[in-house]
């Protein structure tokens, strides 16, 4: 990977990021990276990190390569060389940054979950549907979109691989709550995280559902549980998903796991399940999905492989075939190493601040848009409100303008230079 010329002479995009803990480190390093593995129409820099804590995001600077720090983001938000505000924070601050940064005139960046209710979201599509009349975007980290595997899964789908769907099956396990002394962090808060399990790791697995699929969901019926009451309040700092745990003790308010079915827009079936309580599964993503023509299989422990299964062919030989998603033809993978030399996790956060810079060069919509978080909040409330009937049948409202890819977009991406090649 050699630093091109055309990125040293490219436009600059001041990049502004709140928060710098989990999200904050594997952010700083996407955008440290991006713009040296890709050939960037603007050229991303670390402008400046904020956070609440005047010491530590001075410290946080210092280690994630930031040329600056505040410890108000509203003052992060307005600054003159930021161009662009990537949110890093829980939940419960998402809405009031975003809409402030986009009134400020800045495009917007903010993990997932979009909000933590179906209001804050519908507030932080307006705002963002205002802002784009003057130009600037808003994207969603749903970052798993941009493992290539899932890319190219999509691709698969898009291009009729699978033919009609009929069945799209995801999960995602994860053990770190399995321990009733871990203590009481803003993720088991409803007032901080919104939900629990349900939109820490279900909201990826609807939006990558509906991603992979083209369509939404239409309606689903859940079942949901908090098997740990009570835990530890926090004795020290904690940031997301450690803590020293303390004496007292205070409850849990979200679910510990969630478990549901849904239908499709075009009548194909899904079932989902989110739970921080699997023992022995750290971040087991996986899902499957069947249409009439073949099968596509994933596991996020394994992501630089993909399974096929061509229905088409004959059955004496036909059968499941691992794809190793390495080759310079797969998405993302023509900046990257030779076919075999695989990627991991942190790449994702790179292609995610590839696919936002490209957007905004180019000024188009990128996705995951406000939109299709809004769609993917909607999908998480009729959850809880089917949990709460013992999953009686609620229909997700789907009248948002969700930017599920087409197919046209998808074949673009495959002609166009790298430079210039659409979301995929
Ligand atoms: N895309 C992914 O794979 C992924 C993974 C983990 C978390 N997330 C999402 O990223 C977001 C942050 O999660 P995390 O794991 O990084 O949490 P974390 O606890 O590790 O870090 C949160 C950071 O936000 C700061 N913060 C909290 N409230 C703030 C406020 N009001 N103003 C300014 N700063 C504030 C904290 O000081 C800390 O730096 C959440 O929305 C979470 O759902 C996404």
């Amino acid at each position: 990977m050699e630093q091109r010329d055309s990125e040293a002479a490219a436009p600059t995009l001041g990049v502004g990021m709140v928060g710098y803990a989990f999200m904050g480190a594997a952010h700083s390093q996407g955008w440290r990276t991006v713009g040296r593995v890709f050939d960037l129409p603007l050229r991303p820099v670390l402008a400046a990190i904020g956070g609440r804590d005047e010491a530590a995001v001075r410290a946080a600077a210092a280690k994630h390569g930031w040329a600056s720090a505040e410890s108000d983001w509203r003052d992060l938000v307005t600054r003159d060389d930021v161009q662009l505000v990537d949110i890093c924070t829980p939940g419960d601050s998402h809405a009031e940054i975003a809409i402030a940064a986009l009134e400020a005139g800045k495009h917007v960046l903010c993990e997932k979950p979009l909000a933590n209710s179906v209001a804050e979201a519908e507030a932080m599509v307006a705002a963002a549907e205002r802002a784009r009349q003057r130009g600037q975007l808003a994207m969603v980290g749903f970052n798993y979109r941009r493992v290539p595997a899932m890319a190219y899964a999509r691709r698969l789908i898009a291009e009729g691989r699978l033919g009609t769907l009929r069945h799209v099956r995801v999960s995602y396990l994860q053990d770190w709550l399995v321990d009733p002394q871990f203590p009481l962090t803003w993720r088991l808060k409803r007032e901080h995280a919104g939900s629990g399990a349900l939109g820490d790791l279900g909201a990826h697995i609807v939006d990558l559902a509906q991603y992979l699929a083209g369509e939404p969901l239409v309606g689903v019926s859940a079942l949901s549980e908090t098997f740990v009451r009570e835990r530890p309040l926090p004795a020290g700092a904690s940031a997301g998903l450690s803590a020293p745990g303390g004496a007292e003790r205070g409850p849990v308010t979200v679910d510990d796991a969630a478990l549901f079915t849904g239908r499709l827009a075009s009548g194909a079936l899904a079932s989902f399940e989110a739970t921080r309580m699997a023992a022995g599964r750290k971040n087991a993503l996986r899902l499957e999905i069947n249409g009439e023509l073949g099968s596509l299989a994933f596991d996020l422990e394994r992501l630089n492989e993909l399974s096929f299964h061509d229905h088409t062919e004959p059955a004496a030989s036909s059968g499941f075939r691992r794809i190793l998603v390495t080759e310079s033809e797969h998405p993302y993978l023509q900046a990257w190493w030779p076919p075999g030399h695989g990627l991991g996790y942190e790449h994702t956060f790179a292609h995610q601040a590839r696919d936002l810079v490209v957007a905004i060069a180019t000024g188009t919509e990128p996705a995951p848009s406000f939109a299709d978080g809004l769609q993917v909040q909607r999908v998480l409330a009729a959850v809880e409100e089917s949990a709460a009937k013992s999953a009686v049948y609620t229909p997700v409202p789907t009248s948002v303008r969700a930017s599920v890819p087409e197919s046209a977009q998808t074949s673009a991406q495959t002609s166009a230079p790298a430079s210039a090649q659409a979301q995929v």
